[in-house]
């Protein structure tokens, strides 16, 4: 039941409490709906007696005509008003969402499926609008109109009030089974479309590496087992609620089944006046009626009720510390004190990691591929929060520090920087956002990119989307103009210069050693001779610190980087020469 609770969770005080009226208006639209039966009830009354009063059928006319109108009156206020408390409840629901994920470790986002974060935005947020705006005022009316009617059937008749009972409770009966049934599978199925989402959106944007390689159908195996788990899980679905709601259906229009024999026989023996027993038969055939929205809308119920525990459950996550206080650093050294880091419980993936790099010098890490070294980098980012030890920053350990502190501090390059469907210009003054145009230029001439970018039709104007040919290493280059405008003192280069081309590399190394001039640099690259002169260099094995200094010292004292270098060079010589050998 945590589920039903999440649903009213999501909801704010204001929107509670707008509910509640719509609830209260949508309960006198159905009180409203029923007096045309007691109005009916009347003339039938009047036209069984001797002699009618032609004022009194006026009146009961005029009094049916009223309660028409403001039950429709009132269902459009109510639904009105409904729509209002779930297109703000889904707003402010993405909002909180965004917000969130905004302050989760990074590493939660990078490791859930972009696709599973889009489908509980955008998809799972949507569905909640079937809940707040049609489910509430439907079930409410659905069953309101039922208990009014059943007891002014209980008032006017106990005996008949017991047989429209019948079909009821064997209505709630039924359903009350449906439902449990469902939330059991409940969360099968959510699991089984966020993975379909999931491995939809792998698969189309894995297209051109599919058809690169020339895949076969195994390779479109995850994609085809979830679109056959999710069509098997379907089917299960509603095989397991046909029952119920053939039943349902099949009940809702049998009080008749029951109402005519047992209320004739009344009739018959005198416990009922003919008008009555009419009356009987209309309230009966009315009565039902809406309990068939409640059926049509316990589907939705059951589903909406568990994507509203999964959306309170994200925004539940522990969030990553942040004590929002600036500090004052005492330079820009960056200092890991026996860290120990893991993804999960079994494996140390940095095993007491301890080094300095000094500030305004260049640091490189280097190390065979899974050695830990773009881990240890997005530690200083706070991607992820050390398992163990301490890694600070001017000497304040970075949990002290407020997050944008941290981020303002530090400039992240991978190969995988995201470009905003924005203008060039756009993109690199995310950077500073107060950095004027000349400022803008000059650091995307010190990125190589300002020559690209002036011959663009649109120059710095141009919107970066599918239209917009950049090649890889053009689309990395505006991403080192942004880092070199942004000025932090802290620089952290993983495999930054992977993308460009040997023309661009002389000038790309000027840039940025330019970049890392007084700075604190802390440089991935799996090519050697990029970081043949940085001040120092950490070898690191298993995720371990297994030495660390020039490259002379250490291409004479050790092997693990002998050997890297032996490796790099090779790979070096066959790529000039065309051969290993
Ligand atoms: N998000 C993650 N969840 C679990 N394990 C991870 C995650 N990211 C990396 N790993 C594991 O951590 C280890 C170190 O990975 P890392 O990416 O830090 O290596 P690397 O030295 O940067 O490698 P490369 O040179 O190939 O970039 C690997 O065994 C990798 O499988
Ligand atoms: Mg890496």
């Amino acid at each position: 039941m945590n589920e039903l609770s999440a649903l009213v969770d999501l909801l704010n005080k204001k929107n509670k409490l707008l509910m509640l009226a719509s609830i209260i208006t949508c309960i006198l639209s159905v009180a409203f709906g029923i007096i045309p039966y007691f109005g009916v009830f009347g003339i039938v009354s009047e036209f069984l007696k001797d002699y009618s009063e032609p004022t009194v059928l006026f009146k009961y006319v005029i009094a049916i005509t009223i309660a028409i109108i403001l039950k429709h009156l009132l269902h459009g206020t109510s639904t009105k008003i409904s729509h209002r408390v779930a297109y703000q409840t889904l707003g402010e629901t993405r909002k909180k969402m965004f917000k969130k994920i905004s302050s989760l470790p990074m590493g939660y986002v990078k490791t859930t499926a972009s696709g599973e974060i889009k489908t509980m935005i955008m998809d799972h947020t949507e569905q909640l609008e079937t809940f707040y705006a049609h489910n509430i005022p439907e079930v409410i009316s659905g069953l309101v109109i039922p208990i009014c009617m059943e007891i002014a059937v209980f008032n006017l008749n106990r005996r008949v009030g017991f047989i429209t009972l019948i079909p009821v409770a064997l209505f709630f009966i039924s359903s009350a089974i449906m439902i449990v049934v469902q939330i059991r599978k409940i969360d099968d199925y959510n699991n089984s479309v966020a993975d379909l989402n999931a491995n939809t959106i792998e698969y189309t944007h894995g297209m051109k590496e599919l058809k690169i390689f020339a895949a076969d159908d195994a390779t479109y195996d995850n994609f085809s087992k979830s679109i056959r788990n999710y069509s098997e899980m379907i089917i299960q679905w509603f095989k397991s609620c046909l029952g119920y709601v053939a039943f349902n259906h099949a009940d809702l229009t049998a009080n008749l089944v029951f109402l005519f024999p047992l209320g004739g026989l009344m009739f018959l023996n005198q416990g009922l006046t003919a008008a009555s027993f009419i009356m009987f038969l209309f309230m009966g055939l009315a009565m039902l009626i809406p309990l068939e929205k409640i059926a049509d809308n316990l589907d939705y119920i059951g589903v909406n009720a568990s994507v509203a525990k999964k959306i309170v459950d994200l925004l539940n996550e522990e969030e990553l510390p942040d004590t929002g206080v600036e500090k004052s650093l005492k330079g820009y050294d960056i200092k890991f004190d026996n860290v120990d880091f893991s993804y999960n419980q079994d494996s140390k993936i940095l095993d007491n990691v301890t080094f300095t790099a000094k500030e305004k010098t260049v640091t490189a890490l280097v190390g065979v591929s899974g050695s830990g070294k773009s881990t240890l980098a997005s530690l200083i980012y706070r991607f992820w929060d050390v398992s163990q030890g301490q890694i600070s920053m001017g000497g304040i350990p970075l949990k002290e520090m407020s997050l944008s502190q941290l981020m303002n501090s530090t400039s992240f390059v991978t190969q995988g920087n995201f470009l905003f469907k924005k203008t060039i210009r756009e993109n690199i003054m995310l950077g500073n956002q107060g950095a004027t145009e000349e400022e803008m230029i000059e650091a995307s001439k010190s990125a190589v990119c300002h020559d690209f970018i002036s011959k663009l039709p649109h120059g710095y104007d141009t919107i970066v989307d599918k239209e917009t040919k950049l090649s890889g290493g053009e689309k990395q280059r505006i991403t080192i103009a942004r880092a070199i405008l942004k000025k932090a003192p802290v620089v952290i280069l993983d495999e930054a210069t992977a993308y460009i081309d040997p023309d661009n590399e002389d000038l790309l190394q000027k840039a940025l050693a330019k970049l890392s001039e007084n700075k604190t640099v802390l440089v991935i690259a799996h090519r050697l001779s990029s970081i043949k002169n940085a001040d120092s260099i950490i070898v690191l094995e298993n995720g371990k610190v297994i030495t660390q200094g020039t490259h002379e010292v250490l291409i004479q004292d050790c092997k693990a980087y002998q050997s890297m270098w032996d490796a790099f060079n090779q790979s070096d010589n066959w790529k000039m020469g065309g051969s290993a050998s």
